[in-house]
């Protein structure tokens, strides 16, 4: 489960600090990529040029790196979109409570702040500060933010005393992450469909049909998808983009038929599909065995013919599947999106409107609205791609889950 992973290591100042090399090398042993970043106090404690060499990455200290005479930024909101699972280990009692309140006096709090991937933490304290009704409260405040917490431990502690408030074994911590991920996150049992890109319709040997898709909205689903824990299969028409997610198969084709025949063998097996691509509605009748040859006076006219509608085809095949189509519109647009949801035998639609700017083709945001099957809309902000991902995640998962 953790084979893939971006893993955020957050260190905080605890004597059980020393623990986190064992705990960093089980990570890179199960196969994940593994970025420390640790509060001053808990440099004391553990030595970050040991952390550097395990997790073979530069442990980030602070906001600014002064190296050699030249400064440069460890920016929180890059580090909290590259994690795949932040986890906070040993994560202390002043630690947890200013997570709870939203303090951002250091690089990891910025960091927790920003990231949008689940987030673990294993406390480590003296047994009455893990017992004191203010440590409490800031761990059901971070569950309630649905932060998830590692429970200490009971047995000897660094004051001398016995009882609970260790730290979780470093074995103990990659069970628990192993298990979790197995079985707690929303998307874990799901196996998810999504096709993206636009479709290149082959002329002759060298020239096609196509549209300016760069696949971007799709990857974004996948990729959340996958976070959530599900199992993905993302068929993509020709797009720049790559994912190395684990859990997600890229299955890369060219035209509307390569698609149509992918996603009918992966489909029956499939819980939640979405249409993301941008399918060429039609292709050249015939495709010319060789170049084309300009003519000079006489205009090259080409017979187009219609190519099969993968999503309404999905529609008529559907059983258990929950099944979610796009559409973009530029009049009528609420009216002509609820008529194709119908259409199409979709559970929902998402909006674009062609009419806001930001949305659509191209660009790194979008803004949609969300009709489900019974004609609820919900309309959205313009927002970068990943941001309505996880929008449409939500919406979806509240459904397939109700
Ligand atoms: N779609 C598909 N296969 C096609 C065409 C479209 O799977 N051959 C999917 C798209 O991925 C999208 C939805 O259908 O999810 C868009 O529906 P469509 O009716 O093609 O939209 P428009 O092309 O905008 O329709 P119209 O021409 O009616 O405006």
């Amino acid at each position: 489960m953790l084979s893939g992973k971006n893993i955020l290591l957050g260190i905080t100042g605890g004597i059980a600090a020393y623990k986190t090399t064992f705990l960093v090398r089980l990570l890179i042993k199960a196969g994940a990529e593994v970025k420390v970043i640790m509060t001053e106090s808990a440099s004391s404690f553990v030595s970050p040029l040991t952390l550097a060499t395990l997790s073979k990455n530069p442990v980030l200290l602070d906001f600014i790196n002064e190296d050699d005479g030249s400064i440069s930024w460890n920016n929180h909101v890059e580090l909290g979109l590259w994690a795949d699972i932040m986890l906070l280990a040993p994560a202390t009692a002043n630690t947890l409570s200013k997570m709870a309140n939203g303090t951002c006096d250091n690089l990891l709090l910025a960091t927790y702040l920003s990231a949008k991937c689940p987030v673990y933490f294993a406390p480590a304290m003296d047994l009455d500060m893990y017992k004191h009704p203010s440590t409490k409260k800031s761990f059901e405040a971070l569950q309630s933010f649905g932060n998830v917490m590692i429970p200490a431990e009971s047995g000897e502690l660094a004051s001398g005393l016995s009882g609970e408030g260790r730290m979780a074994e470093p074995e103990n911590i990659i069970g628990f992450l192993q298990d979790h991920l197995s079985t707690g996150l929303p998307l874990s049992d799901k196996k998810v469909l999504i096709t993206a890109g636009p479709t290149h319709e082959a002329i002759d040997p060298v020239r096609f049909l196509g549209n300016r898709s760069t696949g971007s909205m799709g990857f974004a689903l996948a990729e959340h998808a996958a976070q959530l824990g599900a199992k993905v299969v993302l068929v993509s028409g020709p797009s720049n983009l790559t994912t190395s997610h684990a859990n997600i198969e890229l299955v890369r084709i060219t035209s509307a038929q390569e698609m149509y025949e992918a996603v009918h063998q992966y489909f029956s097996e499939i819980d939640i599909a979405i249409s993301a691509a941008a399918v060429a509605d039609y292709r050249p009748k015939e495709v010319a065995n060789q170049k084309i040859k300009k003519k000079a006076d006489a205009p090259l006219e080409l017979a187009l013919e219609r190519t099969k509608d993968i999503l309404a085809s999905m529609g008529t095949q559907k059983q258990q599947q929950f099944l979610v189509g796009f559409a973009l519109e530029t009049e009528n647009e609420l009216a002509n999106a609820k008529a194709k949801l119908q259409r199409k035998n979709l559970d929902a639609i998402i909006l674009n409107s062609l009419q806001d700017k930001g949305a659509g083709f191209g660009t790194t945001t979008n803004k949609i609205t969300f009709i489900d099957k019974n004609l609820n809309v919900k309309a959205f902000e313009l927002k970068t791609k990943a941001e309505v991902a996880a929008d449409i995640w939500k919406e979806i998962s509240n459904r397939v889950h109700a």
